[in-house]
């Protein structure tokens, strides 16, 4: 069996503007709701929720102090982009995840796109072509534009589908000569377990009613945007991107296994609209019946008309369901699990388990038998900087070889269609959930602390060296010692 990973193999990595940027509210950006995203040191049970009134909302985007809200200045990604690029083609790579700040292209409730916005894009794609790096670009990555949320209660309203769907038309064909792959949603499912971070839904608006009819309306917009994007090109792929849980019952109590079962349907279910163009027949009744949402005729033709080419999807750890929740529960990437003692977790408590991405992956494919990408894998760490200046960070290099081996068996045992393996925050960034500094994902280190404070300066760590050895050798590395 070659141990090469397929030609043309998407070797890179990912970010989102929200984490990187910075410049939230200079060069035209108005403020989106990452930028009132207070740190939530080591998210646990206690601080779990997003729920936010509009209350709070105004009084958060009053409080001058940048320095709450760290995702506000971000790692400056929006002044050293050149730079930091530069140094990830130093790595090979030949893919790069980013997403498209919506209120920084279109700062208003109008039509009229912020000029410099447009620019600072146009330079980051420039960039990635100089380097032959091709971008894959989310269109919404936790960063609901403010005045989204103020005048519409975010995804709550039906017009928001058009507003979205405006915006994305614009940079589609803005970006057509250097972008040809597209995520309308980052983690669509999430909707259901973060309804603010996910489409701007307020504390007055959580209801569940409300929470189906907003996500209806994200996969109207996302079909919308599909077929949008095969008109203004061909060449380009549209990926429905899913949280990849993996989920194992805590005991053979049947209600761990329904627990299981519901989760990885909420997750599908998700897919399946937008993969195949059609709710289930279950989840039909279900949101009709139970929850009220209006979905037309017109709504059944629009869905069948926009479909996703690729199935992206995030992959971190695997969960325990249980029919209990009581202390030993964790919060891992905002989803609550048991412990599973047969695992060791990150400093976060993040289960690290490399099989759950085979096992995640011959779920999919099973189901959806269209190419995957993995957009998002990683482990959040502390870096220890030594006298030297280097970062020895051979936890991370582990937690991504035992992952890529494993994708290497889903690519040849498995016989599965991977397109690609772009690994979470590749530069260290600011954390989604919890809106730490210190918790770094990266190859390229940044010097910046929880406080907001150092210089900025970028600094490859061992794992840069091993990850562009692998790219390198398209895997082949990855089987040598
Ligand atoms: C994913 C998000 O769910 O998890 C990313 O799409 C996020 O935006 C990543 O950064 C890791 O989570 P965190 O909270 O450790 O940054």
């Amino acid at each position: 069996m070659t141990q090469k990973f397929p030609k043309n193999f998407l070797w890179g990595g990912a970010i989102a503007a929200n984490q990187a940027e910075g410049a939230w509210n200079t060069y035209g950006k108005s403020p989106s709701i990452a930028d009132i995203a207070i740190r939530k040191d080591k998210l646990s049970l206690s601080n779990y929720s997003d729920a936010i009134s509009i209350e709070e909302i105004n009084s958060r985007l009053n409080d001058t102090v940048d320095l709450n809200y760290p995702k506000r200045l971000g790692i400056d990604f929006y002044h050293n982009f050149e730079e930091d690029i530069k140094l990830l083609a130093g790595m090979n790579i030949n893919a790069f995840r980013t997403s498209i700040s919506w209120s920084r292209i279109f700062p208003e409730d109008t039509n009229v796109p912020n000029k410099e916005g447009v620019e600072f894009y146009h330079k980051v794609f420039n960039t990635c072509k100089k380097y032959g790096i091709k971008p894959v670009i989310t269109l919404s990555h936790y960063e609901t534009p403010i005045y989204i949320v103020e005048k519409y209660r975010g995804w709550t309203h039906r017009d928001v589908i058009d507003k979205f769907v405006s915006f994305s038309e614009f940079v589609m064909n803005e970006y057509k000569d250097t972008v040809s792959y597209w995520i309308p949603f980052n983690e669509i499912d999430n909707l259901i377990r973060h309804p603010f971070v996910s489409a701007g839904m307020t504390e007055e608006v959580r209801d569940m009613s409300s929470i189906y009819t907003a996500m209806h309306y994200q996969f109207l917009a996302s079909a919308r945007i599909a077929k949008l994007a095969y008109s203004i090109n061909p060449n380009n792929n549209v990926g429905c991107m899913i949280t990849g849980i993996v989920s194992y019952p805590h005991t053979s109590h049947p209600v761990d296994n329904f627990k299981v079962q519901e989760q990885r349907h909420w997750i599908y279910e998700t897919a399946d609209i937008q993969i195949k163009g059609k709710y289930p027949k279950s989840m039909f009744q279900r949101v009709t019946k139970e929850f009220d949402v209006e979905i037309t005729n017109e709504d059944i033709k629009t869905l069948e008309e926009g479909t996703c080419n690729f199935l992206a999807f995030s992959y971190y750890m695997s969960i325990v369901q249980s029919h209990e929740v009581d202390t030993e529960t964790n919060v891992v990437n905002t989803i609550l699990s048991r412990e599973n003692t047969y695992l060791e977790t990150s400093s976060w408590g993040w289960p690290v388990d490399p099989l759950g991405i085979r096992i995640l992956s011959r779920d999919l494919y099973s189901r959806y038998e269209v190419p995957l990408m993995i957009v998002e894998n990683g482990l959040g760490s502390e870096d220890t900087i030594e006298q030297d200046g280097r970062i020895h960070d051979s936890y991370r290099i582990n937690y991504h070889k035992k992952h890529l081996l494993q994708l290497h068996d889903v690519i040849y045992k498995d016989y599965i269609d991977v397109c690609g393996y772009l690994s979470w925050g590749i530069i260290d960034i600011i954390s989604s959930s919890s809106a730490e500094m210190e918790k770094r994902y990266g190859f390229i280190h940044v010097d910046q602390n929880n406080d907001g404070e150092g210089s900025g300066k970028r600094t490859p760590k061992d794992s840069y060296y091993w990850y562009r050895d692998v790219v390198a050798s398209n895997g082949e590395s990855l089987f040598e010692d």
